[in-house]
């Protein structure tokens, strides 16, 4: 049985890279706490520097109002880690007792820590410290543990999706290989889901190593068979020099490899701006609002989280430090496979 009784003043912090839907993802959380629960509402500015050093201001429902649709997040964002305890000079930094500090100053009952996973495994820390802490998982990467989306990845599928659509015209009118080099260091979701929905013919993910030899063969095979450009999807983690892109090892290899024209477009940051998707507007606002029902109703520690299209909640001691990688078994590769689209592993 939970004892606690009636939150009254929240705090809200996006963390990590930004990602489409925060800004939808901070309207669900502060519009349901204040118009639903009468709750007050402080936005802490540039992820847990904000509640470092006591930066916030505070989110009445009108500043939350025409904000869904905007990219980026109006809190800002950093990568600053509190538990990185040592600094720069040496010496311990003293942030998370700083945080502690700020919370129960400030008078909190409860934090909301909108991020990634290095966000959820502080805001386990910070739970493990005693303050109440939700945290709610976004990113392009979609490769956060304990859930079965996080949102920004359907708004990045579609960005990517369209370059990769933009490239086959330029390839065909060339005759060349394109290769595109999608964002992911870990995980290969944003490669696998762009690479399949944009038609290309090969992907190259980190969960599947592969065999540039495979790739080569698969591209000549291709024109053999009167199929005059290919276009190769890497994700930006695949394992290449540490002195060049992925993009352009990968093409510099095949171009000296085959003969065949051969050119690199690195997506970027392109993959993480604009507005969101409708369906990660959706998800981001179901996040938001179920964060602010778990404060109302004490569960904290807790993670929200999609199960087959429900919105449930998982202990931050089970997300912290875990990575969602592509299982090399999914149905998708294997169908994709039967498909004809090469992973390079496999001739
Ligand atoms: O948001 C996730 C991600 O886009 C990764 O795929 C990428 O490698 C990384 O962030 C780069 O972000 P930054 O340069 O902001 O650290």
């Amino acid at each position: 049985m939970n004892t606690f009784a009636k939150p009254k003043r929240i705090g809200i912090l996006t963390a990590g890279g930004d990602c489409p839907g925060l800004n939808a993802a901070i309207r669900g959380v502060g519009k349901t706490a204040i118009v639903e629960f009468g709750m007050q509402v402080l936005g802490f500015n540039a992820g847990f520097s904000g509640l470092i050093n006591g930066d916030f201001i505070e989110l009445k429902a009108s500043q939350l109002s025409g904000i869904l649709t905007l990219g980026g997040t109006i809190l800002g964002t950093s990568r600053e880690k509190p538990y990185k305890l040592v600094a720069e000079d040496g010496k311990e930094n003293h942030k998370p007792e700083k945080i502690i500090e700020n919370y129960h100053h400030l008078g909190l009952d409860a934090v909301v820590c909108i991020g990634g996973n290095g966000t959820m495994k502080t805001a386990h820390l910070l739970s493990q410290e005693g303050l109440n802490i939700i945290g709610i998982p976004k990113t392009i990467d979609n490769d956060v543990w304990g859930t079965d989306v996080t949102f920004g990845f359907d708004s990045a599928v579609q960005i990517a999706t369209d370059a990769i659509d933009r490239l086959h015209t330029t390839a065909n009118s060339h005759q060349r290989v394109m290769i595109i080099e999608i964002m992911g260091h870990n995980a290969g979701w944003l490669a696998l889901y762009s690479g399949i929905a944009g038609g290309g013919d090969i992907i190259l993910i980190p969960e599947l190593p592969y065999n540039l030899d495979v790739v080569i063969r698969n591209i000549e095979k291709r024109y053999e068979d009167k199929k005059p450009y290919s276009i190769v999807v890497v994700a930006e983690g695949i394992e290449h020099p540490k002195n060049q892109s992925a993009a352009n090892y990968v093409a510099k290899t095949i171009e000296a490899a085959t003969g065949v024209e051969t050119r690199e477009t690195v997506l970027g940051y392109i993959q993480r701006g604009g507005s969101p998707t409708p369906m990660d507007r959706i998800l981001a606002t179901r996040y938001g609002a179920f964060a602010a029902q778990c404060i109302a109703d004490g569960n904290f520690g807790t993670m929200v989280a999609i199960h087959k299209n429900e919105v449930t909640t998982v202990p931050l001691e089970e997300v912290g430090g875990k990575l969602r990688l592509v299982e090399p078994s999914l149905g998708l590769i294997q169908k994709a496979r039967n498909m004809g689209v090469s992973f390079g592993d496999e001739e």
